[in-house]
């Protein structure tokens, strides 16, 4: 059985509280603001296209692509998270740019090569045994000359001791579903594999979860806006990847 086996079973039993535990405290409402800074930032350009969006959870990027006017399929191992999103993409009132909403795995995508213009998916492979075979789905379902946006979680950062902890465990902290945080050279390599080329970076600085409490929110803030890109963007805990398919 493939360790992130739990994926599924765990986020039916999270997307119901997903948002208003993740996104709602003062650190993690700046989390997502900044991760929708980061998203507007590298799909300027994407409005009007056809994009695919691998596990979209409550579809809080989802609802901002819509609202771009791309026409957006959503693809989530997590029929709850799915039922979530679609929900909220009513309530948003951008539902009409929802082309579909498909429950399956990013290991085995059901579309045809070259279907999408461009690919998305946040927070996800950090959660993912095989990141490398994800990303050459993405790319076989995407045309030549598309982009292609995701993020890891970075081992070599700031945050390195965090990131060797649940490694060891394959458990993000407190909470019994599959993660893993990569080494920047290993993702280089799964990019080369996959036929794409590196063509944009990003560099982001979030308060873990766990340590929300801290008052760390001013050092983060400051380290973050220093890690964005520049110099110090290697060492961000969360790195951004915008990729173009070789044509
Ligand atoms: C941490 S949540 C991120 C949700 C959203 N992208 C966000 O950042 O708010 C991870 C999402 O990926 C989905 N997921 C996990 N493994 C998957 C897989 N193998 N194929 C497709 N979706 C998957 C989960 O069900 C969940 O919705």
């Amino acid at each position: 059985m493939s360790k992130d086996s739990t994926n599924s079973p765990f986020y039916d039993a999270d997307s119901t509280i997903y948002d208003s535990q993740r996104w709602e405290s003062k650190a993690g409402a700046r989390v997502n603001r900044v991760q929708q800074e980061i998203l507007a930032d590298l799909t300027s350009g994407w409005g009007g296209s056809k994009v695919l969006e691998i596990g979209p959870g409550t579809a809080r990027f989802t609802i901002p692509l819509c609202r771009m006017g791309c026409k957006v399929t959503i693809l989530d191992i997590s029929p709850g998270m799915l039922t979530v999103a679609q929900d909220n993409l009513k309530k948003a009132g951008v539902d009409e740019n929802l082309e579909a909403a498909i429950e399956g795995s990013v290991y085995e995508l059901p579309f045809e090569d070259n279907s999408f213009d461009h690919a998305f998916t946040f927070n996800v492979l950090n959660h993912l045994e095989h990141a490398g075979t994800a990303i050459k789905e993405l790319a076989r379902v995407t045309k030549p000359g598309s982009t292609l946006l995701f993020n890891f979680a970075n081992l070599n950062s700031y945050f390195w001791a965090a990131g060797n902890k649940i490694n060891k465990s394959s458990r993000a902290v407190g909470q019994d579903v599959y993660s893993i945080w990569e080494r920047p050279s290993e993702v280089r390599k799964m990019i080369e594999e996959a036929g794409l080329d590196l063509i944009g970076k990003r560099g982001n600085v979030h308060t873990p979860r766990a340590m929300e409490k801290c008052h760390l929110g001013p050092v983060v803030n400051i380290l973050d806006t220093l890690s964005r890109s520049g110099p110090m963007r290697p060492m961000a805990p969360v790195q951004y990847c915008l990729c173009q398919k070789r044509s």
